[in-house]
């Protein structure tokens, strides 16, 4: 397992992290506790250190069975935990959930608690509530951090826009800056590459990725059929589901896991392990969150990162999944920064030199990129 640090911090985390939103069969279709604990003890044994959680995961008891398997392993020294805010606890109170000042505090204690350690590593607004200044949230995580409560902090779910400022006003105050930005990335979803990657670059956070199989959609366990899809799992039993997270069955990615199965056979690999390989090699990406409900799945993931994606198959995979083009990026394209700089190339500088822009369709990373 090799370790990256998170963003600009200095904690060394894997780059394949556990998820824990499968701990507990609150919601259907999670893994009861001694398969979450096999889960647990073989991502430990391989290697791995960096562990996801919320505090509305399987309600409350992904943090419960997380923080329970710690303390039988004895590894709270050893583990990063990562865990979020945001979601309501108290129906009718709006002040038990949501990123205000008051939540926050109110949220820290319950996931200290159900964790049963005194600080956390990394702490995460969930997302974004619309309606809490950059300001309170930055100065609260801050507060939360001096505190020793809390070690780093990130943000998931939230407009780009958001983030931006919350980071500068978080530089400008020495406020403690963002580490991390948790979104939703994999061959059916590269909505983020448009935006939030080229930002997380520029702001110096690490893109934690979430969702890298579409929930199960791209270990090829499904298949297209007359009355949506057959196959079973998380995104059977949550058919019809109004979360767009959830809603993966469509012609667009039918196309994609079809290219995905003739690339897994061409490389004697499973259809998960090519899909999280090819996640895990996209710019500006830091940590892929895997998830699993049996055993097997984690195995089979684990191995996503043990060979490299010949450059034509990774092609064939860019193409089928290239997400459509759209305002205003299509004026950041070559083609058209080519009548702003004369024709001249932007960013191609020599070695050791920062390259200035992200320019999409230019996505190769330069050297300073690649040590960060
Ligand atoms: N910040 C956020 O808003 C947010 C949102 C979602 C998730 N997350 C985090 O990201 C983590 C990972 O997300 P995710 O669970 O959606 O990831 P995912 O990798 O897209 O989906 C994982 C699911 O796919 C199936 N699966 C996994 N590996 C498989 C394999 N090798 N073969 C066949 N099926 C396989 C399993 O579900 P079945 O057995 O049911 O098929 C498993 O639970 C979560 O645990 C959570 O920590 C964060």
């Amino acid at each position: 397992m090799d370790y990256y640090t998170l963003g600009k911090t200095g904690l060394r985390v894997s780059r394949l992290a556990l998820g824990t939103m499968t701990f507990g069969e609150d919601w259907g279709w999670g893994a009861e506790e001694s398969a979450a604990r096999e889960i647990f003890d073989k991502y430990l044994a391989a290697g791995g250190n960096f562990i996801d959680t919320a505090d509305m995961y399987t309600n409350g008891n992904s943090e419960k069975m997380l923080g329970q398997f710690v303390k039988e392993s004895g590894s709270r020294d050893r583990v990063v935990i990562a865990t979020k805010f945001s979601y309501n606890a108290q129906p009718g109170n709006p002040n038990a959930g949501g990123n205000g000042r008051k939540n926050i505090m109110r949220a820290v204690e319950g996931s200290l608690q159900r964790l049963g350690t005194d600080y956390i590593d990394l702490y995460i607004l969930h997302t974004w509530d619309s309606v809490t200044p950059a300001e309170e949230v930055m100065r609260t995580l801050d507060d939360l951090v001096s505190s020793g409560k809390v070690r780093h902090v990130a943000l998931s779910d939230a407009p780009a826009w958001y983030v931006s400022q919350a980071q500068t006003l978080a530089k400008e105050r020495h406020l403690e800056p963002i580490s991390t930005v948790q979104l939703e990335y994999s061959l059916v979803e590269r909505n983020i590459e448009f935006e939030y990657v080229p930002m997380a670059k520029t702001l110096g956070c690490g893109v934690m990725v979430w969702s890298p199989l579409a929930s199960g959609l791209l270990s090829g366990k499904y298949k297209p059929s007359e009355a949506g899809a057959e196959g079973s799992g998380r995104l059977a039993t949550l058919a019809g589901s109004d979360n767009p997270a959830f809603n993966k069955f469509t012609e667009r990615n039918w196309k994609i896991v079809a290219e995905l199965e003739k690339v897994a056979k061409e490389m004697d690999r499973s259809m998960a392990q090519i899909a999280v390989n090819w996640v895990v090699n996209r710019p500006g990406v830091a940590s892929v969150l895997v998830g699993a409900t049996k055993l097997y799945q984690l195995e089979d993931n684990l191995k996503a990162l043990a060979f490299e994606l010949p450059k034509e198959l990774q092609q064939r995979l860019d193409e089928v999944s290239k997400p459509d083009s759209r305002f205003p990026y299509t004026f950041f394209e070559p083609s058209l920064q080519g009548m702003i700089h004369g024709g001249s190339s932007v960013g191609d500088k020599p070695e050791g030199y920062e390259q200035p822009v992200f320019i999409p369709g230019k996505e190769e990373e330069s050297t300073e990129d690649k040590a960060a």
